[in-house]
């Protein structure tokens, strides 16, 4: 599998093309199992986890072809299965993503249950709350969940958490239900409206996304259309983290400034300057940052997908951070990686309290999961010495040629 190596120190500068959203593209294309008739995306991220889900799509029967440089079409007209295999569930939580859409398009939808992961249980009660609410029945057995609906019929759900997941699969399988659908307290995170937009543009009757009350009216039938996703705000956090842990100068390209109020806001209080130009967004830092307070929420709130990042920034800025993590149980893994790198952190509850080191130092760890894996990447790059980053594969799921992106702006950095 390889490892990572990173000798630090090097100011970051240059320009960075952000790619499409791994977060847009995993529901967007999952909702192409609606649309009778092919549909051509955009700014699809060639990451592993969507060559997952392409691979889960082509099982259930559609059509895939991949026209290069970010563009690929599915035509899911003819759908083989509604049963997903465990072994390609197994290896992607967002597979069940695919459950509303086959419950909508075909009445029912058998899927393995998905796999906690490192952050969290990440149990999918509020999916199945509202698949029940449109009139499903559901059984659970075997390791499966079965939803089984020969019509859904329009409902009102109200989601004790604003979970993304759970907004994104009822939001689809309300598109095809007979009535009018409601979710309260749904997620506002911009990829769901992404979704949305490919949903309407398929002649879907959805109102409200971005918001926390969503109306779906269902209609008989969608059809294949085309779709930009959009940019990935979290892959701009990152660098803009880098940048930032660094002292460098980058201007980051394929950025919806709106989509980063609460990173930019955050990092502007570490000291950063963050300047919108019309040909992307400039970041630029100095060797002095400051410490900050930091709690992750739902959208618009600061992004859990960046707390690991931000947690590395703020191991070498002046004084003490806290930064809170409300999203997830058990996302603080990265902590004891930094800790090898001589970062001063105390967890208390759901709070790391960071003393700001004057140094971090490069050593041998080891990626948890996504967003920890980019945050011992942007801790390598300060760090003096050399860092020897191992389970890389969790960065190939959610970032596309990290380390040529970074080598490309300075970093002294290499995959072996
Ligand atoms: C999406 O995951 C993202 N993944 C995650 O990004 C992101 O961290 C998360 O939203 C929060 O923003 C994709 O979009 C593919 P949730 P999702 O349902 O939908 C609890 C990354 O690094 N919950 O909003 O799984 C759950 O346990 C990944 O790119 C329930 O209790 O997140 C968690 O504590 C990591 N019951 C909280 O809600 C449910 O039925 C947030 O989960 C569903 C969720």
């Amino acid at each position: 599998m390889g490892k990572i190596y990173i000798r630090g120190g090097n100011a970051l500068k240059g320009t960075v093309k952000i790619d499409g959203a791994k977060n847009a593209a995993l529901p967007v294309l999952a909702a192409s199992l609606l649309a009778t008739g092919p549909s051509s995306f955009e700014e699809v991220p060639p990451l592993d986890d969507v060559v997952t889900i392409c691979n889960l799509l082509e099982d259930l029967g559609a059509d895939i072809s991949w026209q290069g440089d970010g563009q690929l079409q599915i035509d899911a007209s003819d759908l083989r299965t509604s049963e997903t295999p465990y072994e390609l569930v197994r290896k992607m939580r967002a597979s069940i993503l695919v459950m509303g859409p086959l419950l909508a398009r075909l009445g029912r939808a058998r899927v393995s249950l998905p796999g906690g992961c490192n952050i969290g249980s990440r149990p999918i009660d509020l999916h199945l709350k509202g698949f029940m609410a449109l009139g499903a029945e559901v059984i659970m057995g075997h390791g499966y969940i079965e939803a089984v609906a020969p019509k859904l019929t329009g409902g009102r759900i109200y989601l004790d958490f604003p979970s993304v997941g759970a907004t994104e699969n009822i939001m689809m399988a309300a598109t095809l239900a007979t009535g009018t659908t409601i979710i309260e307290n749904a997620a506002a995170e911009p990829e769901i409206v992404d979704l949305a937009n490919y949903l309407n543009a398929a002649g879907a009757q959805v109102r409200g996304a971005g918001t926390s009350l969503i109306r779906i009216t269902g209609v008989p039938e969608l059809r294949g259309t085309v779709h930009t996703v959009i940019p990935d705000r979290i892959e701009a956090g990152t660098f803009i983290a880098a940048t930032a842990i660094t002292g460098g100068q980058v201007l980051l390209k394929n950025v919806l400034v709106d989509h980063l109020k609460p990173v930019i806001a955050k990092f502007e209080e570490v000291g950063v300057r963050i300047l919108e130009r019309d040909d992307g967004l400039l970041v630029v830092a100095n060797n002095r940052l400051s410490a900050t307070d930091i709690k992750t929420l739902p959208y618009p709130g600061f992004p859990t997908d960046m707390q690991a990042q931000v947690t590395s920034v703020l191991t070498v800025a002046r004084g003490t951070s806290v930064v809170t993590e409300t999203i997830f149980e058990n996302r603080f893994m990265h902590v004891d990686e930094l800790k090898r790198m001589n970062a001063n952190i105390k967890i208390k509850g759901r709070s790391a309290i960071i003393e700001g080191v004057p140094e971090i130092t490069g050593a041998p760890v080891n990626a948890s999961d996504l967003r920890a894996g980019a945050s011992l990447v942007v801790a390598g790059l300060a760090a003096s010495g050399v860092t020897e980053l191992g389970n890389i594969h969790h960065i190939d799921r959610g970032y596309h040629d990290l380390v040529a992106k970074l080598k490309k702006i300075g970093a002294d950095i290499w995959r072996e």
